[in-house]
């Protein structure tokens, strides 16, 4: 590694982050998360070309170097990875919360015409600017706490003309934020009203009409489905998951959340980049997903805010070798969570994975749920310099404060990132 790179940057770096306490997060023999005490990293072209002790780097090359940044052995990992969200949408649930704190349920709400249809509406009579703003500052919400890739999902216009809006709205957010963005469709995320005797065509439509146009347009990176009781049938979904697979995109799930209907087999049988939830996912289905290399990813937001009991099979994930992802899911019914730290303390206390777990789970194995192991994830040659300095000592710690905020520097494929919120 040093050799090659004292060959190629003896001009110097663009730029240098040097006396890191540094957690690589790169894959490591033993259990223990790879530390490099006194580290630096070294940047050309918003990648990382160098990695290591920092003792290591010759001094030439420092010298060569203009942006030279001391991290005075603050911890640096990688940004981490929010790989499930659902950012787009107007109004909130509070009232919904709160018949919910008097004892309706998710599925009760969901079946009466609220829950994901109210948001429907909220968001299909929320002006462009105004979806454009809010989810700016959610995205810039999460990173301020230390996320550099994001994963956005559609879902709430839950029609052509409202879908394709925004998808466009995610779009433009992504030109315009310094972090990685992740444009999905959620084309079946629930059955609007004015569809309810009309199912079969509202599949229809969005196979054949919506994710055809919104891929043509260039608006879109995977493709996903809400496949449970109170949404859309593994048959519903598959259908969606054959149009996608014709078009060359790839897919992800919403699988075995409330209830087990084989998400996590379906999403196997098309090789999806992950299965999200599964809470509910069988046996059969860990092993479909070993078999598949699917990410499971875990969003312990959505279970603490439902107040759900039944947890996912973690256990089982570790004995077939499934690498486990968190995420915050963060959306106004079920996750209200905008925050990365409080996902994998849930993770942790909630469905008993370890902070090292929690720690692989919001980085390596998170970029991994968006197909994006080859540029984000790790401290790594070759990947975005996507970095983050944080007032702790551990990585471990990401796990263990609750609503501390330890984020020191967010830096993206090099760059320092301003964190003020444009004005409208
Ligand atoms: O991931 N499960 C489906 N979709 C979201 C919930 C959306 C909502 O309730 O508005 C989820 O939990
Ligand atoms: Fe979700």
């Amino acid at each position: 590694m040093k050799t090659m790179q004292e060959e190629n940057y003896s001009m110097g770096f663009e730029s240098v982050w040097k006396n890191a306490r540094i957690a690589t997060a790169r894959p490591s023999d033993s259990d223990c998360i790879d530390i490099i005490p006194d580290g630096t990293v070294g940047v050309v072209g918003g990648k990382i070309v160098w990695v290591g002790p920092t003792n290591d780097l010759p001094e030439k090359m420092l010298k060569a170097t203009t942006r030279v940044h001391d991290c005075r052995g603050s911890l640096m990992t990688p940004g981490l990875v929010d790989c499930h969200t659902h950012l787009v949408f107007g109004g909130n649930r509070s009232k919904e919360f709160e018949s919910r704190l008097r004892g309706k349920t998710y599925e009760q709400i969901a079946t009466s015409g609220g829950g994901i249809t109210s948001t429907m509406d909220a968001t299909r009579s929320t002006s462009d600017e105004e979806l454009e703003h809010k989810t700016w500052q959610r995205v810039l919400s999460l990173v301020a706490k230390g996320v550099t890739t994001i994963e956005i999902k559609s879902g709430y216009g839950m029609n052509l003309e409202h879908e394709l809006r925004l998808l466009e709205v995610i779009n433009r957010v992504a030109e315009r934020v310094p972090v990685s963005i992740v444009k999905t469709l959620l084309g079946l995320h629930a059955l609007p009203q004015d569809y309810s005797k009309k199912r079969e065509q509202y599949v229809k439509e969005i196979c054949e009409e919506l994710l055809p146009i919104a891929v043509s347009k260039g608006l879109v990176d995977m493709v996903d489905a809400f496949c449970e009781s109170i949404a859309f049938s593994r048959k519903e979904c598959s259908q969606l998951f054959k149009k996608a697979q014709a078009l060359g995109v790839p897919v992800k799930l919403h699988a075995d959340q409330l209830s087990d209907g084989g998400g996590a087999t379906l999403a196997a049988e098309f090789s999806a980049l992950s299965a999200d939830h599964l809470e509910y996912t069988s046996e059969e289905g860990v092993r479909a997903m070993a078999q598949s290399g699917t990410v499971a990813v875990l969003l312990p937001g959505s279970f603490y805010y439902l107040n759900e009991e039944r947890v996912p099979p973690v256990q089982k994930f570790r004995r077939f070798g499934v690498p486990m992802a968190l995420a915050t899911d963060a959306n106004p019914g079920s996750s209200p969570v905008f925050s990365m730290q409080s996902a994998m303390n849930m993770g942790c206390l909630l469905f008993g994975l370890t902070p090292q777990e929690a720690f692989i789970g919001a980085t390596r194995n998170a970029a991994m749920a968006l197909g994006m192991e080859e540029q984000v994830g790790t401290l790594e040659i070759g990947k975005y310099a996507d970095m983050v300095l944080w007032d702790l000592d551990d990585p471990g710690e990401l796990a263990y404060w609750v609503g501390v905020d330890s984020c020191e520097q967010v830096i993206a494929r090099g760059n320092r990132i301003d964190l003020t919120v444009p004005s409208r």
